[in-house]
């Protein structure tokens, strides 16, 4: 994952390791030469139309204080600079389905995919709140009911227009004269509502079809629009324990809806701290704490949770809290992982707040190569994860680190194949396939 410095982890835009320049292309098409070189499938960048309000309504405090979402660069745009400069890195723009008409997002994303030869993914969203709607011409975020009915119709209404050309419809005989054949372009099926549209797109079929179809929900809701239609789920939940659960059950309710439950590939989220040694790494890990300003951390929690910071009590149990403002963050996915954490860790409000500050309260391996890759290993080999998505603390440092420590490891352990001359597969569609083969037995941890 990788967005710029106002979104993971609190203090990265005043963290001296961090990348100050973080509003041009070149920042971003140096972190993708890197993700490639790594081995990494995908670079994917998360998106808001708004930036958060607290409970008053009001911005000030997230932009003062360079909280979560204060800038948001645009993820198309971004993904548009670094095409040229890479050539098999997978492309995953978020965009949501609660406001723009389904032809404008099946002509940007299979644009892009046009552009990509094949490496776009489209992490679908419905949104969470109403800073985002009234900016799109809302009054108010409707119901999550409603978003994600609404996202089923947007998906497959995308998907048809997407498939309104055949891919031999495009002709372009300078001898015959013929440019597409028009007997292979075809409309959308009869529209069902008044927002469908009739087609067909203005481009022919791209590379993939479709984009990769990406989702990170976990209410029922969510998991049942995965298990309808996403290639990959991004989870965060509490731990190997809350990971496998949430693996298991989104891979039965695709076998339910007639899917081959490994078409659905389940990722992680992280955000590893990774040194040459475990003492380098502990190092990392204290200075990202020290840079985080209490103070800022508890307003962030209070935004976040809709609270009233003035009157939160630190020394609270963070459960309580969090059950108090259920919903606030509109995603019950997210909120049951912070709850199971707080529960389980035995978490005050201010210790909640620090942990929000500092990596969301995402599992955070930390260690040298070869511990993270155990532990990476001990994920999957455990049904917890087929991959993970990995957001970084401090961009490019943590990924930097996370590529020169870890990587090699897990090529060693064959967890990860070897770089290639040339792109695996033709897509990215093609090369997630081909990580269906079976998994070479991993040699054990090297002696020091
Ligand atoms: C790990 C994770 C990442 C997410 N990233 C985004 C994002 O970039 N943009 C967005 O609008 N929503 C994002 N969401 C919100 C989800 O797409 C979804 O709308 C929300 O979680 C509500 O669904 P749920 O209640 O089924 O979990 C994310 C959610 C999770 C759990």
């Amino acid at each position: 994952m990788v967005n710029p410095p106002t979104q993971r982890y609190a203090a990265a835009w005043r963290h001296p390791d961090s990348n100050g320049d973080w509003l041009r292309a070149s920042s971003y098409i140096d972190i993708a030469r890197l993700l490639e070189r790594g081995g990494f499938d995908l670079m994917f960048l998360p998106d808001a139309l708004a930036i958060p309000e607290d409970a008053l309504g009001d911005v000030a405090t997230t932009l003062a204080s360079g909280g979560k979402g204060a800038v948001t660069l645009d993820p198309i745009t971004v993904l548009s600079a670094v095409i040229g400069a890479t050539r098999s890195i997978g492309l995953g723009a978020t965009v949501s389905t609660t406001f723009l008409p389904p032809y404008a997002i099946a002509r940007t994303l299979s644009s892009l995919d046009h552009l990509s030869a094949g490496r776009v993914a489209w992490n679908i969203v419905t949104s969470t709140t109403d800073a985002e709607a009234r900016n799109l011409g809302l009054d108010r975020i409707p119901p999550k009911g409603q978003r994600y009915d609404r996202a089923d119709r947007v998906v497959a209404q995308v998907l048809e227009l997407m498939g309104t050309w055949d891919p031999a419809a495009l002709v372009q005989d300078a001898r015959s004269g013929v440019f597409a054949d028009p007997s292979l372009v075809s409309r959308t099926p009869a529209p069902r509502e008044r927002a469908a549209a009739p087609g067909p797109l203005s481009l022919p079929r791209s590379p993939q079809g479709h984009p990769v179809l990406m989702q990170a929900g976990t209410s029922p809701r969510g998991m049942q629009f995965a298990a309808k239609w996403a290639e990959l789920v991004f989870v965060a939940a509490d731990g190997i324990d809350g990971n496998r659960a949430v693996r298991t059950e989104l891979r039965e309710r695709a076998r339910l809806a007639g899917r081959d439950p490994d078409e659905l590939r389940v990722c992680a989220a992280i955000q590893p701290i990774a040194g040459s040694t475990r003492i380098d790494a502990v190092g990392v890990r204290d200075s990202l704490l020290a840079h985080i300003d209490e103070a800022s951390a508890v307003r962030s929690l209070a935004r976040l949770m809709h609270a009233d910071a003035a009157t939160l009590r630190l020394d609270g149990d963070a459960e309580g809290f969090l059950a108090a403002h259920r919903g606030a963050t509109g995603s019950d996915g997210f909120e049951d992982m912070l709850a199971a954490v707080s529960a389980r860790e035995g978490l005050t409000v201010r210790d909640l707040a620090l942990r929000q500050s500092l990596d969301q309260l995402t599992p955070s391996p930390l260690g040298s190569g070869a511990d993270i890759a155990d532990e990476l290993c001990e994920w999957q080999d455990a049904g917890a994860a087929d991959g993970f998505v990995v957001t970084p603390a401090l961009l490019p440092g943590s990924l930097e680190d996370f590529v020169e420590h870890v990587v090699p490891e897990l090529r060693r352990r064959g967890r990860l194949s070897e770089p290639a001359a040339a792109p695996s597969a033709p897509t990215l569609r093609s090369r997630l396939a081909a990580k269906n083969a079976p998994r070479a037995q991993s040699p054990p941890r090297a002696q020091p």
